[in-house]
This record gives C-alpha cells, structure tokens and sequence, in this order.
C-alpha cells in the first residue's frame, strides 16, 4: 500500500516539476506568463509539500531547489575543461572598429579582393559578468564565474535562484556548458537601490545602495548566503558554449544560438546575421542609438564569424579568439576628481549644487560639471571638494555624480568639508528657503536676482519659445551684468550700436543679433506663454491655454476657477499662473513685449467656438489621404476631441487610413467604430 502510494507521489511530484518549469519558462524567459501568480503558487506549494513529506522524491532540479540552502563560508573552485576566453576589444568607437575586424579576418583567412564578403553574428555586449552553466544529462549541476578563464568560483547556489536559468533540459547533449552573462535589468537594479536605501534610512547596520547594475550584479553572484542572493533579480542571457558532449552538430554560430533559445535560454533578440564590414557598421550604428533605450546596459556590441568552420580555421591568440571583437561604445562613465562644488540658481530660482570636476571624456563628450541635484542629494553621497567620484552622462542626460570612489590605500590628506546648501543666494544674496515637502532651495529674490533674470531670458530666446538665434549664455551674461537688459522687453530695446560696443562683439555678429530679435517678433501664443517661464507651464500647457483663451489678456485677468477648466492644468499649474500675473511687473513685462512689435496670430478662443468633437476620442492610424498626423491630432485637438494611442473599449472612433494595422484589428475586436479622413471632417464641419 505505502509502496503504491509512494509511487502515485512520484508521479505527482515528475508531473508538477514539468508543468512548474514550462510555466516559469513561460514567466521568466519568454516574459509571457500562462497563468496568474496565485496558480503557479499553488502547484508550487503542492510540490513543497510532497518533497516534505517524502524527502526522497526532491531532486535538485526540482523548481523548490531555486531558494533557500546554507550560507557558506567560501566558495569552491572549479575548473573549466574548456578555457573561458575574453575577446579582443576595439576600442576605436567610430566605423573604422568595424572595418579593422572585417579587415583583418580577410587577411588572416586569406581571402581575395574579390572573394565575397564574410557572414558575422552581431550581438550586444552586455556589461555583467561571465557565467559557465553545466547540465548534466540535461539537469544544471554547476555555475561557475570566470575567475582567471582557467579556474573559477562555484556560485551553483545563487545561480539556481536565476529563474530565466532553466534547472533541466529536453532532448540535450549528456554534458552540455552554456556559456552567457548575468547581469541586471536596469528596472531590477532601480527598484533594489530603493529598497536599499529605505533599509538605510530604517537605520539598518551594513546596508549600502549599489553604484551600477554591473556591480550589483556582481554582488550578488558572490553572496555566500543564498536568501540574500534571490533577493537581488539577475537575468541571464547565453551566448556561447563551453565543454559539449554528444549533441547536434551546428555549423553557424547563429544555429547554436537558435539551438540554445529552444533548449529554453534566454538569447537576446537583438541579434543579426551580418555579411561585409558595412552591415557590421550599421549593426554599431543602429544598436547605438538604441542603446539609452534597452531595458538592461551594454557597453558595445561582438562581432563573431558566423561559420564554425571558419572559426576554427581562425583560432585563437592566447586567451582570445580571432574570430571575435568587442566594438565598444563611449564609456558612460568615468572617475575624475571634484575641485569644487558650487551651487546654481536656475529660472525659478531653484539652487543646484553642481561639481565641478577635472575634466574627464565620458558618454562621447568632455564633462567639467556634474549636478548633484539637491541638498538631500549631496549628502548621501557625501560628495566633498577633492574627491574622486564617478561620474555618469547617458545619452543626453545631464552628467550626474554617481558615488564618491575610495580614497587610494596610503592616502592621508583629509577629506573636504560636508556640503551644505546656503541659506541665502549666492548671486543676489536674497533668503534662499526650502518649503515644506520639497527637495529643493529656492532663492526668493525673482527678478532681483540676476542670474534668475539670466535664465528668465534665456528661456525666451530658445529656439522652442520665441527664438532669438544667438542670443546665447555668453552674450545674456554680458548683457545682464553690464546692466544693459534688467526685463524681457529691454531686448528689444538694445540698437545694433549696443550691441556692437560689447566686448568682442563683431559689426557682423552685432547684426545678426539685430536681425534675429526682429524675426523673432512674429511668434505664436503658444511659444509665447511657454516663453514667459511660468513655474510649471511647459510647452503643452502653453498649448492648452492658448487654445482655451484664445488671447494673453483673457488668461491674464482668468480666475483660478477658470484656469481649472483648462485640460491638464490642476491646482498647481492655476495658482502658479494666477501668482504670475498678480505681479504688476509680469503683465507690464507683457504689454511692453507687445508694445516692442511681438505678436502672434490670432486663434479664436475655445471657449467662443463650438467644439464638435467634445467628449470624444480618437484614435490614429495608417496613413490618412491628405492629412499628417500631427496636423489631424491638432484638428481634433481643437474640435474639443482628445487623441489616445492605444484602442479601448473608451475610445469613441479610430480614425483609419491606408496600411493601418494592430489598432484597426483591436477596434474591430472591441467593437469600436471605424471612420476615415473624410468622416472626420464632416464631423468637423458640425455634422455628426
Ligand atoms: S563571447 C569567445 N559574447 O565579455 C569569446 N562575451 O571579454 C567569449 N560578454 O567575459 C565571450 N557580451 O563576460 C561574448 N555577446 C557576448 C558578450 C560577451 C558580454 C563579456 C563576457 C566576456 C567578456 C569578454
């Protein structure tokens, strides 16, 4: 009886463990869950349950095994029957990476001018750390990192709490090592340095956030205590092989990696069969300018000869491969050395220390200067003048201060003093405070303060405001310290003999200035009302407002009551309006500027018109006969509609032209009706 009911266990228990590592396939790998959390709980409770009651049946790559175990108190080593190589880096940025590898191979290969161009793999170059999984008869029996290629530590323990790395295989070789990289997406690494700082400021012992997703990654690889290490997600992608025993024999590096996502790796997507150093370059290119936008980091991309064959053929240069090259990307960060921290006063007089730093070549550009953000800030990094900090510029965001790096064993010249904020403006001298809830100091001078003004006209002359073409931070700076420009309208009021009298100012460049300031006169009310700087009035709001009041007078003399009826402005957005036009001087800045000649054309108040489109939604897509898709947006915008970009069961009509794809399937799906450009501008014209 017990030896059949032991049996009917181990059915049970094989079944679950299959069901349990499909769906967390699904889950973590194929990012594509089949059912809800609560159900895969439950078959997972189910296993736990009959592992307790018969330990017999828990095999290690039973799903149950991927938390919990001892701490240890090292790690072992392991040796890697087949090396763990690195690959030579290009570290020349630009096309001629690319070139020089194509370059080479062809010569190493011997192939003619004429021959035809080799076939590569391009992949990415993901920035975490190198990983050797061992499966044996298809069940993952070692982790290993990559140590010296030859030995390396046995981190089994924290690699099983990977759940994108599968415990067991189907139909795989006897021995099989998947070589790959665990790293940490860049949401997980986020979401982990929260969690950690609000431990830190629980006051817990020991804590400390972590300075990049490699790092953290790397941390908890080498947790000794595997509870800890499932509490940091890792992800994992493959991209090679290491020892293989029996199995398919493949002849392209692209079929391997095929081979690899269908044993149930994860490989990434983002991957390319490539022939010839163009597509090569163009790979570089195009992953490039995605780079800021892929969920996880890479530093660069790999180029790999395609054919097995031809790798072999290659071979290798001591530890690296011939047949392989990093093509790397501007380091986005670097380390350099703080010789000052100084605090800047912005448009709404908001205080920003900033670092000053030896300047140092990160992102593709030469940083001198790195915000810190706040006060707040500034502490937790305990930033002080004369020390050596990371610093990061990603894209085209502002540089930051990462964390401050340790000081070189031996050193003993003592740190800088604590930074804290002033109390009162650095430029105008003004009280600075800090209002309850806020992050930030602000200097209470406004226009008094010369360097708000600065910013205040700065802003104005943007290109997406009212445009002064070079009007830049150079010539405000002369203009405003000579005392030649308190107001906006003083703008208008500097003559060429003016301008041309400044310092290094030459006739020509004297009147180019004069000539902008007089394009920019004809502007819209749009760009107009985002010129003024008004706190918390970006260039959609602007929008809104002009379309609602139609005039700069009518919003002027609006209620806050009114203003609320605008979209999208809320409490904060109204009373700051209403505050800005309170102050006599901001509506006699406003006359003046007219008075000066600018002007816009005229836009019939909303509130006057009647709005066909009220309450409705739309939604775009294809290509419509005549109309852009901005132009359309606007023309809805205007009738009262709003444009969303996704089809639900709220949207009133999606609006349909040539090619349109997955939105038109979804409003057919839901019921949603359908027009075209021509329904829309009857609707438009009153009809309905
Ligand atoms: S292949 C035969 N492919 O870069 C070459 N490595 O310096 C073996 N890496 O230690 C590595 N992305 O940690 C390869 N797509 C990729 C990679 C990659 C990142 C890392 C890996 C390795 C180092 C090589």
């Amino acid at each position: 009886m017990a030896a059949l009911e032991d049996s009917a266990a181990a059915r049970r228990a094989a079944e679950l463990r299959t069901t349990l590592h499909r769906l967390g396939h699904h889950y973590y790998v194929l990012d594509a869950p089949l059912v809800s959390d609560a159900a895969y709980d439950a078959l997972f409770q189910e296993l736990q349950a009959l592992e307790a009651a018969h330990p017999q049946l828990r095999t290690p790559d039973s799903p149950t095994q991927r938390v919990g175990g001892a701490v240890l108190d090292g790690f072992a080593t392991v040796r890697h029957t087949v090396p763990m190589l690195s690959i030579r880096t290009e570290t020349d940025t630009g096309p001629s990476g690319a070139q020089a590898f194509d370059t080479r191979i062809r010569k190493e290969l011997e192939l003619p001018e004429t021959a035809a161009a080799v076939e590569y793999l391009a992949e990415l170059k993901f920035d975490g750390l190198a990983m050797s999984l061992r499966y044996e008869g298809g069940v993952l029996v070692q982790a290993a990192t990559r140590g010296d290629g030859e030995y390396g530590e046995d981190v089994t323990h924290n690699i099983r709490t990977i759940g994108q790395i599968p415990l067991r295989l189907q139909d795989a070789p006897p021995v099989l090592e998947v070589r790959g990289e665990v790293y940490m997406r860049r949401a997980d690494f986020e979401a982990l340095n929260a969690r950690q700082r609000a431990r830190i400021d629980a006051g817990e012992k020991g804590e400390k956030t972590f300075v990049n997703p490699r790092n953290a990654a790397a941390g908890a690889v080498r947790q000794l205590d595997p509870a800890i290490a499932a509490q940091r997600p890792l992800s994992f992608f493959a991209y090679g092989l290491g020892e293989v025993q029996g199995g398919p024999h493949w002849s392209s590096h692209a079929a391997m990696l095929q081979s690899l996502e269908d044993w149930g790796f994860p490989v990434a997507q983002h991957r390319r069969v490539a022939a010839g150093a163009d597509a090569l370059v163009q790979f570089h290119a195009d992953t490039g300018a995605q780079r800021d936008r892929l969920p996880f980091e890479i530093d660069g991309v790999v180029y790999k000869v395609n054919s097995l064959a031809l790798q072999q053929r290659l071979g290798f240069v001591s530890r690296e491969p011939r047949w392989a090259v990093a093509h790397k990307y501007p380091a986005q960060e670097q380390s350099t050395q703080v010789l000052a921290i100084d605090v800047q006063v912005g448009r709404t007089g908001k205080l920003t220390p900033v670092a000053k730093l030896a300047p140092v070549f990160v992102g593709g550009v030469t940083v001198t200067n790195a915000t810190l953000h706040n006060e707040d800030e500034a502490r937790r990094k305990d930033v002080r003048v004369g020390d050596t900090v990371l610093v990061r510029r990603a894209g085209d965001v502002i540089p930051e201060v990462v964390s401050v790096l340790p000081q070189p064993a031996g050193s003993d010249t003592p740190r800088g003093e604590v930074f804290t904020m002033p109390r009162s403006c650095p430029v105008c001298g003004s009280a600075a405070v800090r209002e309850e809830g806020e992050a930030d100091y602000r200097c209470t001078g406004g226009l008094v303060c010369s360097a708000q003004r600065k910013q205040a006209i700065l802003h104005f002359a943007q290109r997406r405001a009212v445009e002064v073409e070079g009007l830049g931070e150079k010539l405000v700076d002369q203009l405003v310290d000579g005392g030649l420009i308190r107001t906006l309208p003083d703008l208008y009021r500097l003559g060429f003999a003016t301008l041309a009298a400044l310092d290094r100012m030459a006739e020509k460049s004297a009147h180019n200035i004069v000539d902008a300031l007089e394009q920019s006169k004809a502007t819209t009310l749009p760009r107009f009302l985002f010129g003024l700087g008004i706190r918390h009035v970006g260039e959609a709001t602007a929008k809104e407002l002009a379309r609602h009041f139609g005039d700069v007078d009518a919003l002027m003399d609006a209620t806050e009551e009114q203003l609320l009826e605008v979209n999208d402005v809320g409490p904060t957005v109204a009373l700051s309006i209403r505050t800005f036009f309170d102050q006599p001087h901001n509506r006699e800045a406003v006359q003046q500027l007219r008075a000066c000649g600018i002007h816009w054309p005229a836009i019939a108040a909303a509130s006057d018109a009647p709005k066909p489109l009220a309450g409705l939604t739309f939604v775009i897509t294809g290509t419509l006969p005549t109309l852009g898709r901005d132009a359309a947006k606007a023309l809805i915008e205007d009738a009262g509609g709003k444009v969303a970009g996704s089809v639900s069961k709220k949207t009133s009509f999606v609006l349909a032209g040539t090619e349109a794809g997955s939105k038109l399937e979804k409003a057919q799906e839901l019921g949603v009706a359908v027009m075209d450009e021509a329904r829309l501008r009857e609707m438009l014209d009153g009809g309905t």
